[in-house]
C-alpha cells in the first residue's frame, strides 16, 4: 500500500502485482501514460541491480483506484515491493501491515521525494502503524505520532526493513540545532532601518495582528527594506500550524525533509508572475504563492507592476482563507491565510504628490492598477517618505528582538480571549459578532460609527479597522479596545488621509 498526494491531500493506493506464466512482459495500469513508461523502466533496474530478480512471466501491476490522479514517481518503491513480493522475494506477509512510499533510481537507491509528512499524516488516518520512506524523509514523516517510520537508502534493505532489523539513520541535525532555530530571529534586522517611526509600528501592528499593510512612497526611501523585516518581527509558528506549513512546503519540494518549519514562511513572487503561479493551477493543481505564504507573509513588491490577472486571482484568497480550483469534475482547495503586504510607488514617475510630473493617462492606469478588490482588502495603508538626514544620523527607532517581543505579548492576548493555544489572529475574527468578541467601549463604538455614517468606510472597511484597533489595543496591554485605538486604526485606512496624500 501507497499514497498519492491529490493536491495537498494524501490518498490510500493499493498496489497489487499477477505473475502468470507466458511471455515475459511488465505492464502497468492505472497510472497515466507518461508516468508509467517511466516507473518500469527505474523499477526493473533498481530490482536486478539490487540483487534480486526480475520475474521473467507475465507481470502486471496495478494501482488502485484507477480513477484517483497518481502523479509523481513516488510509487515506484510500493511497485517494487509488490513484484518482489509476488515473486516470493519479500515476505507479502510483513507487507501488508506497511505502507511504503518513495522513488528508486536506476541503481536501487530510494530517492527522497516530495510530500512525506503528508504521506504519514495518510498512514495514520488509515490505521496504518507502519511507514516505509526514503531515508532522507524519515524525519520528517516522524513528525507524525502514531505511525512508526523506518528510513531506507536502497531497496537491498527492504528485507531486513520489513523483519525490524535497525537500519542506519541519515545524518542529522541535532535537536540543539532545532532549539537554536527556534530562538533566532530570522532574516535582516529592523535595527537596519534609520528613521520611519511610523512605518515601523504599523509594521509592528500588522505583524501583531496578521493585518494587510501597504507601504506607498518614493523610490530609494526603504519600503523593500521594511517588508523585508517583517519576517524578523513575527511570533513562531504554533505547532499544529508549523505541521500544516512543513506539510504544504513538502508537497511543493521546498522542504529539505529536517524536522518542522519554525519560521513563518515569507514569499516575495516577481510582478511577472502569472495568475496560476499566484494562487496555484496546472493539469495537477500545484499551490502557489498564496498557499506557499500560508501562515505567514505574501509580499507584492512594486504592487502596481503586477496583472491585472494576477491581482484579480488574489480576491479570493483574501476574503475566503482559501482557494478553490476547479479542474473538470473535480475541486482541489489549497488553504492561503497570509498577510499580504505590499509596496508601490506613489505613481509611474515616483515623485508623487506636488512633485509629480506623470502624464494623466499614465496616472490613471497607476490608480486602475491599485484600486478595485485589493486595496479595499488593506488594512494598514502608510505613506513612506525620505528619511531626513537626521533620520540617517540618529540611532535605529527599533531592534527586530524588541518589536517580537510586543508582537508574542500581543498575539498571547488574542490566543488568550480564543481561549486557545495558538489562537487566530486578529485579522481573521470573523464578520459576525465582531463587535463584542473586540470587546469595544461604547465611546469607542460611537465614534466608529460616526466615522462610517460619514461615508468614510464602507460595512467592510468598518469591520476592518475595528479588527486593527483591536491589535492596537493589544499592543497597548488594554482589555478593551478604546477611543483613541479606533482613532489609530482609522488613521491607517486608506480612505483616509495616507492614501488621499498621495493619489
Ligand atoms: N530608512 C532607511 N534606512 C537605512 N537605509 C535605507 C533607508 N531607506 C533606504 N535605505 C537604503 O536604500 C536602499 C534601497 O531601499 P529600498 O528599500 O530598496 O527602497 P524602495 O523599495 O523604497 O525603493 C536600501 O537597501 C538601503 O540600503
Ligand atoms: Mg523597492
Ligand atoms: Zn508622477
Amino acid at each position: 500500500m501507497t499514497f498519492a498526494i491529490d493536491g495537498l491531500e494524501p490518498r490510500p493506493v493499493v498496489v497489487e502485482a499477477d505473475l502468470r506464466s507466458g511471455l515475459p512482459a511488465f505492464t502497468v495500469v492505472g497510472l497515466a501514460d507518461r508516468a508509467v513508461s517511466e516507473a518500469r523502466e527505474r523499477v526493473r533496474a533498481a530490482i536486478l541491480n539490487s540483487g534480486f530478480e526480475f520475474p521473467l512471466r507475465r507481470l502486471t501491476v496495478n494501482l488502485a483506484p484507477a480513477h484517483l490522479r497518481k502523479a509523481g514517481p513516488g510509487f515506484d518503491l510500493a511497485i517494487a515491493c509488490a513484484i518482489l513480493a509476488a515473486s516470493g522475494q519479500l515476505s507479502a506477509e510483513a507487507l501488508v501491515r506497511v505502507a511504503v512510499f518513495g522513488e528508486l533510481s536506476l541503481s536501487g537507491t530510494v530517492r527522497p521525494c516530495r510530500g512525506a509528512l503528508a504521506v504519514a499524516e495518510g498512514a495514520r488516518r488509515a490505521s496504518i502503524t507502519g511507514l516505509i520512506v526514503p531515508r532522507e524523509r524519515a524525519r520528517e514523516a516522524r513528525l507524525v505520532d502514531g505511525v512508526e517510520v523506518l528510513g531506507v537508502g536502497c531497496l537491498a534493505e527492504l528485507p531486513a526493513a520489513l523483519r525490524g532489523e535497525t537500519l542506519p539513520e541519515a545524518d542529522e541535525a541535532g535537536e540543539d540545532d532545532d532549539a537554536q532555530r527556534e530562538g533566532a530571529v530570522p532574516g535582516p534586522d529592523l535595527a537596519d532601518v534609520r528613521g520611519h517611526a511610523g512605518a515601523i509600528a504599523a509594521l509592528t501592528v500588522a505583524a501583531a495582528g496578521g493585518h494587510n499593510l501597504l507601504l506607498t512612497g518614493p523610490p530609494g526611501t526603504g519600503k523593500t527594506m521594511l517588508a523585508r523585516r517583517l519576517p524578523s518581527i513575527l511570533p513562531p509558528l504554533g505547532r499544529a500550524e508549523a505541521l500544516e506549513v512543513t506539510r504544504i512546503h513538502s508537497v511543493a519540494g521546498l522542504h529539505d525533509g529536517s524536522g518542522l518549519v519554525r519560521a513563518r514562511p515569507f514569499r516575495a513572487p516577481h510582478h511577472t508572475i502569472s495568475p496560476s503561479g499566484l494562487v496555484g493551477g496546472g493539469t495537477v493543481p500545484t499551490p502557489g504563492e498564496a498557499t506557499l505564504a500560508h501562515r505567514g507573509v505574501l509580499f507584492l513588491d512594486e504592487l502596481s507592476e503586477f496583472g491585472r490577472g494576477s491581482l484579480e486571482a488574489l480576491r479570493q484568497p483574501l476574503e475566503d482563507g482559501h482557494v478553490a480550483i476547479v479542474r473538470g469534475q473535480r475541486i482541489d482547495r489549497f488553504p492561503t491565510r497570509f498577510a499580504l503586504v505590499a509596496a508601490t510607488n506613489p505613481c509611474p514617475c515616483g515623485r508623487g504628490g506636488q512633485a509629480c510630473r506623470c502624464a494623466e493617462p499614465d496616472l490613471a492606469r497607476h490608480r486602475r492598477r491599485l484600486s478595485g478588490p485589493l486595496l479595499d482588502r488593506i488594512d494598514l495603508a502608510v505613506p513612506v517618505e525620505r528619511p531626513t538626514g537626521e533620520d540617517l544620523l540618529a540611532p535605529p527607532v527599533a531592534s527586530s528582538a524588541q518589536v517580537r517581543e510586543r508582537v508574542i505579548g500581543a498575539r498571547e492576548l488574542q490566543a488568550e480571549r480564543a481561549g486557545r493555544a495558538c489562537g487566530p489572529a486578529n485579522a481573521e475574527l470573523p464578520s459576525r459578532d465582531l463587535q463584542r468578541a473586540v470587546a469595544i467601549t461604547a465611546a469607542a463604538s460611537r465614534s466608529l460609527s460616526r466615522t462610517y455614517d460619514r461615508g468614510g468606510l464602507s460595512a467592510r472597511g468598518r469591520d476592518r479597522a475595528l479588527r486593527v484597533a483591536r491589535t492596537i489595543a493589544d499592543l497597548d496591554g488594554s482589555g478593551e479596545v478604546q477611543e483613541r485605538h479606533v482613532a489609530e486604526a482609522l488613521g491607517y485606512r486608506h480612505d483616509g488621509e495616507a492614501v488621499a496624500r498621495t493619489r
